[in-house]
């Protein structure tokens, strides 16, 4: 039999990349090819891109000139282009980088197969459809093979709420739900196959509404039936609209065991003005509120968020509201960017703030962010916490997992990956802790 072909994936972006990278390797499989962690003894490469904000692009481009020379060495390689910029951009990729072969859009990878089959003769295939089909039907069944500890699950695309700054309307499409039989389904295999940990994904993943005969179902309906999953242990979803946590998701963080004391809940700035230009539909008030109700529905959940500075029209007054919602809630974790222009999106029309102030903004945000991130980790010393363990740690004899707060838990001693374990947190680092097997 002839050497399968080998497949080298780069991806950027969101977690949705990730799970989409993995199902296009597994398709890409069906088809002969293995994958490879070198792009040099590749013979397709396949960058899947993210189009959020405007230096995710540019690093694609950057990226795939610097495979001129690989491409020469090896006329055979296919190189393609999947994910949001492919989307976004289609055939002007090929007219900027004559060496891309193929370009795929995130709805449109289940056709990958057939495209590269396609581009046998030289010929350049884009495909950037937001077909009727669904890929998740036409996609094979998954392989059975065995896989590390966590995994994620895309239970729905897409995204409705049109906020002024966002591509992913754009690029995703309008929101969609998989149904329900196929997301258990799926998340049962990932067991078999030895997941204990799932994250559900969605763009606006607590706007789930999954088809289920006699109605359908909410995220809470979900959590609450994959916690029944023996052997899947922990649960976790991002990423959520603050207007889309309903009653009884905020419920189920007090009353399901499996679902992890984490949530991901941006809300992009704390200025009711600016959130109204962004057409957020939520003000900074009802967000806090909002935040109250979850604390008291799991007093210790550890909450995360995404902040925009320098949006258009955002004055000095308007960013210290932001500061003031960062002080009032209190994040473990948090991504803040400066605002980037992205063509198409309403946005995109209205003048800039000035970029030495929006990059002074940004600094000062995320020293306070810094700050509370480094405080909220240095108050679990002396805790027990669950730690799952994904992989052997940078030391000899060392492991690393996630904690149920997602904090990176590092432990010398007795364990295997996949196990999960009580540790009892003694130290506090830069971007993790470490513990000891309780
Ligand atoms: N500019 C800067 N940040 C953006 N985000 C989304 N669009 C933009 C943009 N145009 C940020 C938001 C979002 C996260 C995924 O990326 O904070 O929640
Ligand atoms: Fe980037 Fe958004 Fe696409 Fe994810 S969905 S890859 S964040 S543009």
């Amino acid at each position: 039999m002839a050497d399968p072909r080998k497949l080298f994936i780069k991806t950027y972006g969101c977690q949705m990349n990730v799970y989409d990278s993995e199902r296009m390797a597994e398709a890409m499989g069906g088809a002969g090819y293995v994958e490879t962690s070198t792009p040099e003894d590749a013979d397709m490469i396949l960058l899947n891109t993210c189009h959020i904000r405007e230096k995710a692009a540019e690093k694609v481009y950057s990226e795939l000139g610097r495979f001129k020379e690989l491409k020469a060495a090896k006329p055979d390689l296919r190189i393609g282009v999947a994910g949001c910029v492919a989307q976004a951009e289609g055939e002007e990729i090929m007219r900027r980088q004559p060496l891309v072969d193929l370009v795929v859009g995130p709805q449109s990878y289940h056709r990958l197969p057939e495209m590269e089959a396609r581009t046998s003769n030289g010929a350049k295939v884009v495909d950037t459809d937001f077909p009727e089909e669904d890929k998740f039907e036409k996609l094979k069944k998954r392989p059975q093979a065995k896989r590390g500890p966590t995994a994620f699950l895309t239970v729905q695309e897409g995204c409705d709420k049109f906020c002024a700054f966002c591509v992913v309307p754009y690029t995703r499409g309008a929101e969609v739900s998989r149904p329900v039989s196929q997301v258990l389904t799926e998340a049962r295999d990932l067991v078999e196959r030895g997941v204990r940990e799932i994250t559900l994904l969605g763009q606006n993943v607590n706007a789930y509404h999954g088809a289920h005969e006699g109605g359908d179902w909410t995220l809470a309906t979900l959590i609450r039936e994959l916690a029944k999953v023996d052997g899947l242990d922990r649960i976790r979803f991002t990423t959520s609209h603050p207007n889309d946590m309903d009653d009884d998701l905020i419920a189920a963080h007090g009353e399901v065991d499996k679902l992890m004391p984490y949530l991901h809940l941006p809300v992009q700035s704390g200025s009711d003005r600016v959130l109204k230009a962004m057409n957020r539909k939520h003000t900074a008030e009802s967000y806090l509120r909002l935040i109250e109700r979850i604390r008291a529905a799991r007093p210790d959940i550890l909450l995360s968020g995404d902040f925009i500075v320098g949006f258009p029209g955002e004055t000095e007054e308007d960013f210290a509201d932001t500061m003031a919602l960062v002080e009032a809630v209190r994040y473990g974790q948090c991504y803040s960017f400066k605002y980037s222009s992205r063509p198409g999106t309403p946005a995109a029309e209205r003048p800039l703030v000035d970029a030495d102030a929006a990059s002074d903004r940004l600094a000062r945000l995320q020293a306070l962010l810094t700050r509370q991130q480094r405080e909220i980790q240095d108050e679990m010393v002396g805790r027990e916490v669950g730690v799952l363990f994904e992989r052997t740690g940078r030391i000899e004899g060392q492991m690393t997992g996630k904690s149920d707060y997602l904090h990176a838990v590092h432990v010398t001693g007795d364990v295997a990956v996949g196990d999960l374990r009580r540790v009892r947190i003694t130290e506090s680092g830069p971007n993790s802790l470490g513990g000891v097997l309780v």
